[in-house]
This record gives structure tokens, C-alpha cells and sequence, in this order.
């Protein structure tokens, strides 16, 4: 395997020390369901994000993790107003922007951006690149030093690409050079905070490390402050400083990498990092520690089980799970900022090592 296949080193943990850039308190979202007949009346509501407290501090990486569906990108859209949260409080840099209007809004626009999962819908293709990249700076009616074409040269440069490409169209690049375009426009005005939605998760695996090593230069270089979020711990491993664990729109742990992936206290994140693939479980070679198969589907988020959202997959699950919702604390034994949900945690002693992670096999392949 050649070189820049490999990931980085993860980079040492940072402090989450200071004022926060962003906070979010009791982030709610509740997509209304309609139905009956004739006339289409409320009758439930998804509850795809519920009460989710977490902070984001500068130039920090955030890693936001969770299997499909437990509200990982609606919470991001929320964190950058994309969407308006049907209860909770945003507050970015001190001020809050929960239902900022668009007037409110315009000067912290250019502050936070997003970069999306498909490199290929989330790029206009009748639009030449240097079009693409500058629109923010266009919308926002920026007229960097030097001109727009000069900030998307430079910008191109940046990520990797040849300045010259500035007059192409997205359908003459790869997937991965596309995500890398999504990246400089995400830049164009350079922000202090870029929410990534599993921005490599739809690239090919050979390309997934370069575009991930990518943003942990620009994350480190420019001092932006990112939310990764990703359905798989390994990547997140090498990119975030602290994450968050979700499940069924609610956070069950937080904390920071050395800590949640060393001594992990609920046993969804116990799941998740013991989770290997199939070809592993036959692999004499394959590193020899307790390993729990997640069964049974996640539950519906219209009708969430009550008390504990994981009790009907959880293997410790007793009385008290279903009628009491376990509080998100820190417990005795772990790090300051480690906060877990849970009424029966697990011991924490090393149950798996960071090193061991592996969710899936392409990873597996790229992490080797
Ligand atoms: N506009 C919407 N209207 C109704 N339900 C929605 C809407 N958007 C998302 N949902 C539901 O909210 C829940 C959370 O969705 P979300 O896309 O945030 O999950 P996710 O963690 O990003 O999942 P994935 O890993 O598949 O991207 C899901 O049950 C989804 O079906
Ligand atoms: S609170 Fe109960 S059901 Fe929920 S994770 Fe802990 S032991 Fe399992
Ligand atoms: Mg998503």
C-alpha cells in the first residue's frame, strides 16, 4: 500500500479549556408526522434529535458518532442553522442563535460552514469551479485582497488542486477532488467552525485518507474548529480530540478520545468499539479481547423506548432502564469532560485498545 494511503498520527488531545465556540443546550428536533384521512392532521412526530447538550471550543476537533439514523445530520444542520430546532438553545460565540433571522445571521454565515457527504449533488455542475468557490465570497459580497480569482487560486492550492483547473466543471474531476473542491469553498471565507457530514464516507477507500488527512492539515494550519461526524469510530479516532456518542437522537457518551476509546462506561460505546468484521472473527491473528455483537434493530424515533433508548439492545438492561432515563454524568473513575449515560456503566478498565479499533473491513485494510 503506497504512502499516502496511510492516515496520520491522530493529533494529541487538546484541552477543552476556555470560553466554547458553539453550545448547544437540550438541541431538540421533532419532524411532525401527518396522517389520516380526509383532511392530514399531526399525528406523531420523528424524534430525530432530543435534548442534546454538547460544545464545541476553538480550533478543536468535535467527532459526532453514531449508526444510521440516531440524528447525527440534523444535529449538524442545526448547528449551522440549517435547520431551526423545535426546542433547545444555540449559542455561538457567546450570543445566542437559536431563531437569529437571516439579518442576524448574515455576519456568523460566513463564520460557520458545512461540508457535505455527496461530492457529487452538493456541486452545482453547471458552474465552472472558480463559480463554485467564490459564491460564498459572492453571497456575502467579500472582495478579498487581490480579487475573488487570486482567494480561489490560492484556495485551490490549498487543497491540493492545480490553480490553473479554476475554469473546469466538477464532472471533469474525481470523487475525491470534488469533496476537495467542497473543502476550499468551505474556506473560501475562512470560518471557525466547518461541520463535516461524513465528508469521505462516499468516497472510494483509496481516497478516504487523503481527504481526511487533508482536513486534519487545514484543521491544524488554519485553527478551525470542526464537527466530524461519522457513522465509524476508526476514522474519527484519527481526526477528532473529543467526541460524542449518539443513539436514537440522544447523546449517551462524550468525552475525550483517550478516554472514551480506552475506558469506555456505556455499553453502546463498548458495542461499537468491540464491533469487527465478520472475516475477523476467524482470524487467529486478530487481537483477542471481548467482543459484543449489537442484535436486534434500532427502534423507531416516533415512539422511542421509554426510560433508557438502548435498554432493548442492551445486554445489562434491568427494571429501572425502562422507567428511569439515566442522566448524562461524569462517573467516579473517569477524566473530567468524560460524561456518561447509564445506571449499570461498565468497569472502564481498558476494554478495548485504541489501537484495535477496526468497524469495517475497508478500514481495516486502510488503517494497516
Ligand atoms: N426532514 C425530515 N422529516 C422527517 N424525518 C426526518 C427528516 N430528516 C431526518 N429525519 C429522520 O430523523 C432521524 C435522524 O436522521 P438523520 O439524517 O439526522 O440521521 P443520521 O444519524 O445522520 O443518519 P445517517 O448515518 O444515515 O446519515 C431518522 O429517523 C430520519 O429518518
Ligand atoms: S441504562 Fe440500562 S439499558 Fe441503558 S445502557 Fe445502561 S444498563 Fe443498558
Ligand atoms: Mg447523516
Amino acid at each position: 500500500m503506497s504512502d499516502e494511503l496511510t492516515l496520520t498520527e491522530p493529533k494529541d488531545t487538546l484541552p477543552a479549556t476556555g470560553e466554547p465556540l458553539l453550545t448547544a443546550e437540550n438541541l431538540t428536533m421533532h419532524f411532525p408526522v401527518y396522517g389520516g384521512f380526509p383532511f392530514k392532521r399531526k399525528v406523531g412526530a420523528v424524534k430525530a434529535v432530543d435534548g442534546v447538550d454538547l460544545q464545541v471550543f476553538p480550533g478543536e476537533s468535535f467527532g459526532l458518532v453514531g449508526e444510521s439514523g440516531c440524528g447525527k445530520s440534523t444535529t449538524g444542520r442545526m448547528l449551522t442553522r440549517l435547520l431551526e430546532p423545535t426546542d433547545g438553545r444555540i449559542t455561538y460565540r457567546g450570543q445566542d442563535i437559536t431563531r437569529a433571522g437571516r439579518k442576524q445571521l448574515a455576519p456568523i454565515r460566513s463564520e460557520i460552514q458545512m461540508i457535505f457527504q455527496d461530492p457529487y449533488s452538493s456541486l452545482n455542475p453547471r458552474q465552472t469551479v472558480g463559480k463554485i468557490i467564490s459564491a460564498p465570497m459572492e453571497i456575502n459580497g467579500i472582495e478579498p485582497p487581490g480579487g475573488r480569482e487570486a482567494r480561489v487560486r490560492e484556495l485551490l492550492e490549498i487543497v491540493g488542486l492545480n490553480p490553473e483547473h479554476f475554469n473546469r466543471f466538477p464532472h471533469e474531476f474525481s470523487g475525491g477532488q470534488r469533496q476537495r473542491i467542497g473543502v476550499a469553498r468551505a474556506l473560501a471565507l475562512e470560518p471557525k467552525l466547518i461541520v463535516a457530514d461524513e465528508p469521505v464516507s462516499a468516497l472510494d477507500v483509496s481516497i478516504q485518507a487523503q481527504v481526511v488527512n487533508l482536513l486534519q492539515d487545514v484543521q491544524k494550519e488554519l485553527g478551525i474548529a470542526f464537527v466530524f461526524i461519522a457513522h465509524d469510530l476508526a476514522i474519527v479516532r484519527h481526526f477528532s480530540q473529543r467526541l460524542a456518542v449518539m443513539y436514537l437522537g440522544k447523546v449517551v457518551e462524550v468525552g475525550d478520545r483517550d478516554s472514551l476509546y480506552n475506558a469506555p462506561r456505556h455499553p453502546y460505546t463498548h458495542a461499537l468499539l468491540s464491533a469487527v468484521p465478520e472475516a475477523s472473527l476467524h482470524d487467529d491473528d486478530a487481537p483477542q479481547r471481548e467482543r459484543i455483537r449489537l442484535t436486534g434493530d434500532v427502534p423507531s424515533p416516533i415512539n422511542p423506548p421509554s426510560g433508557c433508548r438502548f435498554r432493548t439492545r442492551c445486554w445489562k438492561a434491568q427494571d429501572v432502564c425502562a422507567t428511569e432515563e439515566p442522566p448524562l454524568v461524569q462517573l467516579s473513575g473517569n477524566r473530567d469532560g468524560h460524561l456518561t449515560a447509564c445506571h449499570f456503566p461498565e468497569d472502564g478498565d481498558a476494554l478495548s485498545s485504541g489501537k484495535e479499533i477496526v468497524m469495517d473491513e475497508a478500514l481495516r485494510r486502510l488503517e494497516k
